[in-house]
């Protein structure tokens, strides 16, 4: 338990003895303050809203809860004005801390909110024969984090990676692929040429509508499991899944499941038979939808007038899929911001088909990555590849080894380490549904607020600990070892992690922990600046250090759960 909720247990305690039920540990909680500056406290309680039920002015009642208030850890409770200022036994809260720190490691923070239960994320979802675009750099880094934080909260997540690989764009790849495709320019670059394969397509049937209506049947041929085209889908498939894998082995994420759209083809006859069933289709211009007309929206398209399956309706079919599978607590949708409605609308008509537990299926949306104000885009022309991102991050980050550190061993995987954390950061430090300007400076600089400059802190706390000839032991009080202002700052900060993580996990917002390492990374380092760690005195050094390893196992910590690696060196 924080501190914080122990002092709100106990006030909550104190005023049910005088007879006030109804300030909850909860209510307390929320209304206990952060004192503006140190010298007000550590924590304030304001007595305002006791005024009502005790009939009594503020400051009166502050006075009377001050005698019946103690904590072991509070070394004085103030009354100033209508508040109640806690002062903590810093000396005792700091020993206590960095106890509890090295005692849990990396479990420090867990929780058992989730216990146990499963929650499929569906994340990364990239497009067959498509380049991995930055929306599903975005979706990657998201969904990997939270599925990481919830993990850290007692959930089992299970990571989907539901590929789009289905769909009459397949019909249309086939038959640009038959007409001037080439095996082996495919083999060489898969991507690249179908992308040039499907462009084409397009460009043709502008003069050429037939081409249209021979996509549409090659997709036909393909859900009905014609050899050919199977053979054509599962051939691009596979060349595809290799490139997108070279992305995701360089960052280090794996998935429990690569079952995308495809993978419900066989799945969505009963969607339909069901949507029949509870008289939910209707026909319009010769398709089969669901009428959403009571919420105000579009209607979900479930089969066109060829009668081929939509995105909506395998998706659908999947969340059928994940329910019985799963028997999820939540189900998330880690998906750009432009694609709310479809989620609306797939949402509702689960719950017109009276699936309650379509409640909890959560979209969560993000914003767009932008380049000089406009989106960046995988469309021609503009083409960004993510690999090339990655690289080029990597390639940058070493050329600053090669400069700051030449002799460093292993500079290849640190360089690695460093630079695709510093793409990940970047991304993860925003709130998501902020669109993030794409910017290589901000991206990479050790100074800034980047994931290079947290890596770098963790380094050079590690060197420290070496410098320092760090032995483990006991934690205690040692005589002067743990004061100032800095010192404290480290430690408070180091207090809120179990809470920020509860609430990144809550508000699916990964940024929480972004900002988190960040302050503190930089309260470590004022710490650094202005406390001689490697004192004189053996036994205040070797406490002090106790505090650098405790800030160092709560950043490698924070850093893993956003994806990140910790290099000892740097
Ligand atoms: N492949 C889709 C796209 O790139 C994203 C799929 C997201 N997941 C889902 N279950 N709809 O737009």
């Amino acid at each position: 338990m924080s501190y914080k909720q122990q002092v709100a247990t106990h006030i909550s305690q104190v005023l049910t003895q005088i007879g006030i039920e109804d300030f909850t540990e909860e209510r307390v909680q929320g209304m206990l303050e952060t004192p503006p500056n140190p010298q007000m406290g550590d924590l304030a309680f304001p007595c305002f809203q006791l005024a009502k039920s005790l009939r009594k002015a503020p400051p009166m009642i502050a006075q009377e809860l001050s005698d019946k208030i103690s904590l072991p850890f509070l070394k004085e409770v103030q009354v100033a004005g209508a508040y109640l200022n806690f002062f903590f036994d810093q000396e005792e809260v700091v020993v206590s801390c960095v106890n509890t720190i090295l005692t849990e490691g990396a479990t420090y923070g867990s929780s058992q909110l989730g216990e146990g239960k499963r929650v499929p994320i569906d994340l990364s979802a990239p497009n067959i024969a498509k380049p991995f675009s930055m929306g599903h750099l975005r979706s990657t880094v998201i969904g990997n984090a939270l599925a990481n934080i919830m993990e850290k909260q007692g959930y089992k997540p299970v990571r989907i990676n539901h590929l789009g690989d289905w769909g009459t764009q397949f019909g249309k790849l086939i038959v640009a692929y038959k007409k001037w495709g080439n095996e082996e320019k495919v083999k060489a670059e898969p991507i690249k040429e179908l992308l040039t394969l499907y462009i084409k397509f397009h460009e043709e049937a502008e003069s050429d509508p037939s081409l249209e209506d021979q996509g549409r049947e090659w997709f036909k041929k393909l859900e009905d499991g014609d050899q050919e085209a199977r053979m054509l889908w599962q051939w691009f498939r596979d060349e595809s899944l290799q490139e997108f894998n070279k992305i995701y082995e360089l960052m280090g994420i794996s998935f429990d499941s690569t079952n995308g759209e495809a993978f419900y083809n066989d799945k969505m006859d009963r969607v339909v038979d069901l949507l029949e069933q509870k008289g939910l289709l209707s026909e319009s211009d010769g398709a089969m939808v669901v009428s959403l007309e009571e919420y105000d929206m579009p209607p979900c398209l479930i089969k066109k007038s060829d009668g081929a399956t939509l995105y909506a309706t395998r998706d659908l079919a999947a969340a059928l899929y994940r329910h019985e599978n799963y028997d999820f607590a939540k189900a998330l949708y880690v998906v750009g911001g432009e694609q709310r409605l479809h989620f609306q609308q797939f949402i509702k008509v689960l719950q017109k088909m009276g699936y309650d537990w379509a409640k909890e299926m959560h979209h969560i949306p993000f914003g767009m990555m932008l380049k000089d104000g406009k989106k960046m885009s995988t469309r021609k022309g503009k083409l960004v590849l993510l690999e090339e991102v990655l690289s080029q991050a990597i390639e940058d980050v070493l050329k600053v080894i090669e400069e700051k550190n030449p002799n460093l061993a292993n500079k290849e995987a640190i360089a690695r380490q460093v630079g695709v954390g510093a793409v990940i950061f970047h991304d993860l430090k925003n709130y998501r549904l902020n669109d993030i300007n794409f910017s290589w400076e901000d991206m990479l600089t050790f100074e800034g607020e980047t994931g290079p400059y947290v890596q770098y802190t963790h380094a050079r706390g590690c060197s420290l600990l070496k410098k320092g000839n760090y032995k483990k032991s006991e934690v205690k009080a040692v005589e002067g070892a743990f004061e100032g202002a800095e010192t404290w700052a480290v430690v408070t900060t180091l207090l809120q992690f179990p809470e920020v993580i509860e609430k990144a996990g809550d508000q699916f917002d990964p940024s929480q922990i972004g900002k988190y390492v960040i302050d503190l990374a930089q309260s470590f380092n004022k710490f650094y600046a202005h406390v001689r760690i490697l004192a004189e005195d053996e036994d205040v050094k070797q406490a002090r250090l106790q505090l650098v390893e405790a800030v160092l196992i709560v950043l490698k910590e924070g850093l893993r759960l956003l994806g990140l690696q910790a290099p000892e060196e740097m």
